[in-house]
């Protein structure tokens, strides 16, 4: 791109926030240029996130369940063994499917892809040091931030993605450590202790609150899903803080304390992996040369209609506010270019599903039971477990439930918690229901196939002001 082309928008970042507002941007006529910087598209979501931890999540339960849940599905399996390097292959496959296929819609939708680093010169200007050497910059009418974000460190343990790793490092270990130390019970804990534990590995979460899951999970749900680690071997440490690390030995150790509960004492592993949560990246954007703001959290300060301080430059994603998703980031994308292009656009902050992909699914969407007590929200409660549920009989796939609340007077949906295999696929129903502003009765009434795991979502409805049929 030549110095003094002026596009309608300039987005740095190409992870799901950036690419996504590129292509709908370019669906709509807006002449845009995206600045990536990691050599390909998609982010950490489709290169160290969501895509290669669900390669992961997935394989490693195929194998964890042929080694210890065949027999009794009358196949008899001879030697089972892991490959470790083909199943990192199979990863790999996935992601540069993916990635390659934004390079496709990049061009089939006009998108100009820079490669480099990109950085405020001015207002409209971004300066971009090319990765292949060289700078270059770009003139942007509107500019859209979506450099997303970066897994906070842990202060004193250096990370060589070797010994002490974060979710990068969990993705691509060469080998099975023996003893694994998770320090955070939030989700990028669990997921990748799973993968470790299915394979192998001897795993201890340490978690500094007395819950599993991370902000937002049902305590009750909670609750279970730990149970059900423990059950295929995670070992948990709740209440418990990790105070400080030392890697200079051979093994690595931390010192924990009791936080609330837990108790003091010195732990020691192979690998340990930071996973205390992520914080907004910023590195090197030089937004201090235009004045832009970031919150105590590193969150770039914007409007309800992405704009920052700078009217013309908005910000998405992880970088800014909310729950840091790949489909929240999505949501944003199309929502702000929509603002440049036609002056609205608009996002239901209450309505955004999380999903757990261990086995089982943890996933949930609107308000928790803890939540509603704590506002003094009134509700009723209508649960269905699985094991009364025909499909999930037949799948020898029994663990767990549905839990929905309700609003006493109306029936109308709060909130949707499942623990159940599939719970990161039903949920998209309790999304449906909510953002409709259905009630209870409503999802009810709908008739569900037959045998379907859906069906037991529809007891549950049926269960907060009746009684379920099969329960
Ligand atoms: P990012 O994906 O971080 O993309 C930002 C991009 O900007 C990066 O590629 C970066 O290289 C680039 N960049 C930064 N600065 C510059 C610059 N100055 N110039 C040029 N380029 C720059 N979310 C889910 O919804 N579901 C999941 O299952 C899920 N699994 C996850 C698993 C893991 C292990 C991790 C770590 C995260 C997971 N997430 C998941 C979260 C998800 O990855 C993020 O919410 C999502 O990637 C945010 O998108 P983003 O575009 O805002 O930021
Ligand atoms: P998190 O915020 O979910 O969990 C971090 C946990 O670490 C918290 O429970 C916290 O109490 C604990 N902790 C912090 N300091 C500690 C200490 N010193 N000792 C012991 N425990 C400590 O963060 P996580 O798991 O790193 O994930 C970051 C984000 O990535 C998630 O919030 C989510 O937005 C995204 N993500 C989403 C996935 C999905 O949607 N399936 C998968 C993976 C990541």
């Amino acid at each position: 791109c030549s110095a003094a082309e002026e596009k309608d928008l300039v987005i740095i970042g190409g992870g799901v926030a950036g690419y996504v507002a590129a292509i709908k941007a370019g669906q709509e006529g807006l002449k845009v240029a995206c600045i990536e910087k990691r050599g390909a598209l998609g982010g950490t979501c489709l290169n160290v996130g969501c895509i290669p931890s669900k390669s992961l999540l997935n394989n490693s339960h195929l194998y964890h369940q042929i080694m210890h849940d065949s027999k009794n599905r009358g196949i008899e399996v001879g030697d089972v063994k892991l490959n470790l390097q083909a199943m990192m292959k199979a990863k790999e496959t996935s992601v540069t499917g993916l990635t390659k296929g934004i390079e496709y819609l990049f061009k089939k939708n006009g998108v100009e892809y820079i490669k480099g680093t990109g950085s405020f010169a001015s207002e409209h200007e971004v300066r971009v040091k090319l990765t292949d050497g060289g700078e270059t910059s770009v003139v942007g009418k509107n500019i859209l931030i979506a450099t997303g974000s970066e897994a906070t460190p842990f202060p004193g343990l250096e990370i060589d993605e070797k010994r002490v790793i974060t979710s990068t490092g969990a993705l691509s270990l060469d080998k099975v450590p023996e003893k694994m130390i998770v320090i955070g019970g939030g989700i990028i804990g669990l997921e990748m202790g799973s993968v470790w534990s299915r394979l192998g590995s001897q795993v201890t979460v340490v978690e500094f609150l007395n819950q599993i899951g991370g902000p937002g999970m049902d305590t009750e749900i909670a609750t279970q899903a730990q149970k059900l680690l423990k059950k295929q071997g995670v070992d948990f440490k709740l209440g418990t803080k990790v105070v400080s690390g030392d890697a200079s030995g051979e093994k690595v150790k931390l010192e924990v304390d009791a936080a609330k509960g837990g108790k003091a004492e010195t732990l020691e592993a192979d690998v340990v992996l930071v996973a205390i949560g992520r914080r907004p990246y910023t590195a090197g954007l030089g937004l201090e040369n235009i004045g832009l703001e970031v919150d105590e959290r590193g969150r770039v300060v914007i409007d309800s209609e992405y704009r920052t301080k700078a009217s013309h430059i908005r910000c998405i994603g992880d970088v800014t506010f909310g729950p840091m998703l790949a489909h929240k980031a999505e949501e944003e994308a199309v929502a702000a270019v929509e603002f440049i292009k036609k002056g609205y656009g608009h996002v239901n902050y209450g309505v955004i599903p999380s999903v757990m992909y261990t086995h089982p699914e943890v996933a949930w969407v609107g308000q928790n039971e803890q939540d509603l007590k704590k506002d003094n929200i009134p509700y009723k409660i209508g649960t269905f477990p699985f094991s009364a549920n025909s499909r999930a009989k037949t799948n020898l796939d029994t663990d767990g439930m549905v839990k929905m609340l309700a609003d006493p007077e109306t029936d109308r949906l709060l909130g949707c918690h499942i623990i159940g295999p599939n719970a990161g696929e039903m949920i998209a129903e309790a999304t449906l229901a909510l953002e409709y502003g259905a009630s209870t009765e409503d999802i009810a009434r709908t008739c569900h196939a037959h045998p379907t795991l859906a069906e037991a979502f529809k007891e549950a409805a049926m269960a907060t002001y009746s009684k379920a049929i099969h329960f």
